[in-house]
């Protein structure tokens, strides 16, 4: 079995100056592929470029919302590497509180964020793809499922499987695969803080996981990286690769 190959790939990742993004900028480059990283945190995204090699990686801090700060990341990409192969939707943001409560601003913020912007990112870089190309959506596995109290994120991470399908059904003409995944609960920092504010209990997560564990970043670069290669997953388009030890088939609370 050979290893996963991105080599000459170049690929947009949103928010990756640090967690779920930043690990799999750092995989793709492993793999001989080369990325963008942008990020909210100006000072994140440039501290992931420079470890990565400014051959390898190039920086830009923005708001992923901003269609001209994604214009000028668009373009860089064309000036410096000739053009754009993929790109990872990893930007994702939550609002929780009980339906009844919740505002109809604390939606569109979180719709803003999770699925318009992925639509905006997708559009401008496929539209800027010459030979085919590659597009990753990251959902999440309470976008398969609903979990009290987060209304805004689940229905915007089901909302970005549905738009998956319809990206990879208009787009297969154009040679573009798109493809979504779904991670479970991931303990990285993001999951570190709510367990930190007693907003999460590891415990609860641990004991519905059929595997009894969260996940890991590299687990979810893993199978990013996998939907990105060209040859390994060059006939997926349209799918969920769900990464989550095996909640979502268990059927006990
Ligand atoms: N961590 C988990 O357990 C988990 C589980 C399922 C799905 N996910 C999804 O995976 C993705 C990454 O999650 P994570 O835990 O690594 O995220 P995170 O909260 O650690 O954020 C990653 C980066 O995104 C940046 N960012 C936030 N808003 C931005 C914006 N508007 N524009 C540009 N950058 C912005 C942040 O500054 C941060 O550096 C998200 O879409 C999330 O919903 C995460």
């Amino acid at each position: 079995m050979t290893e996963l190959s991105l080599a000459g790939q170049r690929i947009f990742i949103t928010g990756s100056g640090s967690g779920i993004g930043e690990t799999t900028a750092r995989k793709i480059v492993a793999c001989g592929g080369r990325v963008a990283i942008m990020d909210l945190r100006d000072d994140l995204a440039q501290d992931v470029a420079q470890s990565l090699g400014h051959d390898n990686a190039m920086a830009f801090g923005g708001d992923v919302c901003d269609e001209a700060v994604i214009e000028k990341i668009l373009h860089a990409m064309s000036e410096k590497w000739g053009g754009i192969d993929g790109v990872v939707n990893n930007v994702g943001i939550y609002d929780h509180g009980p339906l009844l409560d919740l505002t109809l601003p604390q939606w569109r913020r979180v719709f803003e964020t999770n699925l318009m912007a992925p639509i905006a990112v997708s559009c401008a870089a496929v539209r800027r793809m010459r030979d085919g190309g590659c597009v990753v959506n990251v959902s999440s596995v309470l976008g398969e499922v609903a979990a009290p109290e987060r209304g805004p994120y689940c229905v915007s991470k089901a909302a970005l499987i549905s738009l998956t399908k319809m990206q990879a059904i208009e787009w297969a003409k154009l040679k573009v695969r798109v493809n979504a995944i779904a991670p479970g609960y991931i303990l990285n920092q993001a999951v570190q803080d709510m367990i930190d504010t007693n907003r999460l209990d590891p415990s609860d997560i641990e004991r519905r996981t059929p595997m009894g564990r969260m996940g890991s970043e590299e687990e979810i670069a893993e199978g990013i990286c996998f939907l990105l290669d060209p040859v390994k997953a060059s006939f997926m388009t349209g799918e969920l690769l769900s990464v989550n030890g095996g909640w979502t088939a268990y059927g006990f609370t």
